[in-house]
């Protein structure tokens, strides 16, 4: 049996906002964020939309492309770290309601930046045991855990929701190999406050993220490296045999200096972080929805999603792209 992406969907903010914008909050300028991050512009939510109100956009979408019945489903996977509520319910229970997946389990997975690739591997072996088709999103708005008078990182993030439809088919090709990593002695380079790790003082998100940026940069270069080459490795083949890369968009300059490690172009790697900044867990699945949108992901690309986050965690999945239905 092999699992393939046949349906994808995406769900962002109506609201825009450019980086002249916050200029006029905060010491900054476009031309400085832009030269650091290759970042122009963000969507935010309104205090109406939410990390499972974006993923319930996401979802339908991605079912609909996807031909598949919401009650068809058999589980329901949503990475985020900004879920709705705090300890519970998790926020797929909700886009499970939403949707009316009447007949699919549902929970949701915490592994940051990396999160989705780590909800696809593990729908991929849900699967194993159950092959009804699978629903996996990621889905954060980082808005809402931001400090917006902190220039350091407040320009760096964005909102926003990615959907992929898994199905189980005997078709060549689909999910082919994963790798899932994490090391937690480095969880000091991003991390959030306002867990159950202490008694709690103030509303669950009051806290806001603390990064060291460099220390980020250094490891998600390093970690994007070894995603790749493993990737590779293991399905034996030349960088080269590969169409295109689909990074965690956290930074272009990460991406480029991965590109340079790994002595290849920056061709090869696709970028949609310019309009949509870091949307954390839900970066890799939209960016691969608007790959998929603009006729760029032709039927037999072999293709690379990779990720890399808080946690430490990284990862990545190797997709040979020959989706049996409505994917293609
Ligand atoms: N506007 C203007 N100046 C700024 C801004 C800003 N928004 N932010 C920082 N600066 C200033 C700093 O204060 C510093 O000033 P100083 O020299 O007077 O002290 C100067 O710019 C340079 O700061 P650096 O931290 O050295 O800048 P650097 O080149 O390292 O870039 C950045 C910072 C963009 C954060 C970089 O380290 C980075 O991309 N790190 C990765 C972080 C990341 O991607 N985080 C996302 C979450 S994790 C993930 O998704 C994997």
């Amino acid at each position: 049996m092999n699992v393939h992406i046949t349906g994808m969907g995406f769900g962002l903010p109506a609201r825009r906002v450019t980086n002249d914008e916050l200029a006029k909050t905060i010491d900054t300028t476009d031309e400085w964020i832009v030269s650091h991050t290759g970042i122009h512009a963000r969507h935010i939510a309104d205090e109406n939309e939410s990390s499972a109100s974006l993923a319930t956009l996401a979802a339908k979408m991605a079912l609909e492309r996807a031909g598949v019945k919401a009650e068809e489903l058999g589980m329901v996977v949503m990475a985020t770290s900004t879920p709705d509520y705090g300890a519970f319910p998790c926020s797929a229970c909700l886009v499970q309601r939403d949707i009316g997946a009447v007949n699919a389990g549902a929970f949701d997975l915490f592994a940051a930046c990396t999160g989705f690739i780590y909800a696809l591997e593990t729908a991929r072996g849900l699967m194993l045991n159950d092959p009804r088709p699978a629903l996996v999103i990621g889905a954060d708005v980082m808005s809402r855990v931001t400090d917006w008078k902190d220039r350091n990182t407040c320009v760096l993030f964005g909102d926003g929701a990615g959907a992929v439809v898994l199905q189980a088919s005997e078709q060549p090709g689909g999910l082919r190999h994963s790798i899932l990593r994490a090391d937690g002695k480095g969880f000091h380079s991003l991390y959030h406050e306002g867990g159950c790790r202490t008694p709690q003082t103030g509303p669950w998100m009051a806290a806001h993220l603390q990064m060291n940026g460099r220390q980020v940069f250094n490891f998600a270069v390093k970690a994007f490296e070894e995603i790749v080459r493993d990737l590779i490795a293991r399905q034996g083949i030349a960088l080269e045999a590969v169409r295109w890369i689909v990074p965690h968009q956290a930074n272009v300059r990460i991406i480029e200096a991965a590109a340079r490690r790994l002595d290849t172009g920056l061709d090869r790697f696709y970028m949609n972080i310019g309009e949509l900044a870091n949307t954390s867990a839900a970066t890799v699945p939209l960016a691969l929805e608007q790959l998929h949108r603009e006729g760029k992901l032709n039927s037999g690309d072999t293709i690379i999603l990779a990720g890399f986050g808080a946690g430490l965690t990284w990862g990545g999945t190797l997709v040979q792209w020959n989706p049996p239905v409505a994917g293609r």
